[in-house]
């Protein structure tokens, strides 16, 4: 079982459609995803409403600071993947969720008070990391990319971000039609009207790609064991 996070301390970021376009193509490839729904405004669960029973993944909505720990402990040996999306804040839940995750993913959409709201986290996981002597596991991911911005590009900003410090993904997500009318429409990628949405084959791909980039990224078998981590919870909420 591993947790991944999506963070980034300003609204509007593209955290839920990366969790939602990450946890259905998880699902999608057999693996048992379950969805901790921490953003108040609870978009993974309508969309969960919506479109119904889908395969192999399960929202859980109402997530708080305390249910959290809860709920990851209870999930440890069902579910593969536990992804949970949060509000666009720096709060206690915030750095709880960062403090319990395998990999934290921080969407980028490149502008100023995106990358304001990614300092912020990074700066909290920093934060965590002294006080709990813990390693969070981080990488920002470039989203809304156009989908003509060259490969070039995309390494110039990866080495920046490089040279201070911070992963970046390979795989950007790019602005799709598919990924605003996947939370209109309910189900997935997959079960998506071809002619309704323009280019859905390429928003497919690309969800594939960030799956399988994301995937890498983690152990097989997570090295530390969620229980292993048990005994920093205090010192993170302390934190
Ligand atoms: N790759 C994408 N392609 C097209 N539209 C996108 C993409 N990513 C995000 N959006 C759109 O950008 C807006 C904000 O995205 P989203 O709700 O995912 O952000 P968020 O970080 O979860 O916001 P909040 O902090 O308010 O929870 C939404 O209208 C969403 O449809
Ligand atoms: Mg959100």
């Amino acid at each position: 079982m591993a947790v991944i996070t999506f963070a980034n301390a300003k609204g509007g970021a593209g955290k839920t459609t990366a969790a939602l376009i990450l946890s259905t193509e998880l699902a999608r490839q057999g693996n048992k995803v379950v969805v901790l729904d921490a953003d108040p405004q609870r978009w993974i669960t309508r969309w969960s409403e919506v479109s119904g029973h889908v395969a192999n993944l399960e929202v859980i909505s109402h997530i708080t600071p305390a249910s959290l720990p809860c709920h990851i402990r209870e999930l440890k040996d069902e579910a593969d993947f536990i992804v949970i999306d949060l509000a666009g804040a720096k709060d206690a839940i915030v750095a709880l969720a960062l403090g319990l995750s395998d990999q934290v993913l921080i969407p980028v959409q490149g502008c100023a008070m995106d990358a304001q709201g990614a300092v912020q986290i990074l700066e909290l996981i920093r934060h965590l990391e002294q006080k709990a002597t813990v390693r969070i596991k981080h990488s920002v991911v470039l989203t809304r990319v156009n989908s003509l911005v060259t490969t070039r590009a995309l390494q110039t900003i990866k080495t920046l971000l490089a040279s201070r410090g911070v992963a970046m993904l390979e795989t950007p997500i790019v602005e799709r039609a598919a990924y605003r009318e996947i939370f209109e429409c309910g189900g997935t990628l997959q079960t998506m009207d071809t002619g309704r949405v323009s280019n859905l084959d390429k928003a497919r791909e690309n969800a594939l790609a960030l799956a399988q980039e994301v995937q890498a990224l983690l152990p097989a078998r997570p090295q530390r064991s969620w229980a292993s981590r048990a005994p920093s919870w205090a010192q993170l909420r302390a934190a």
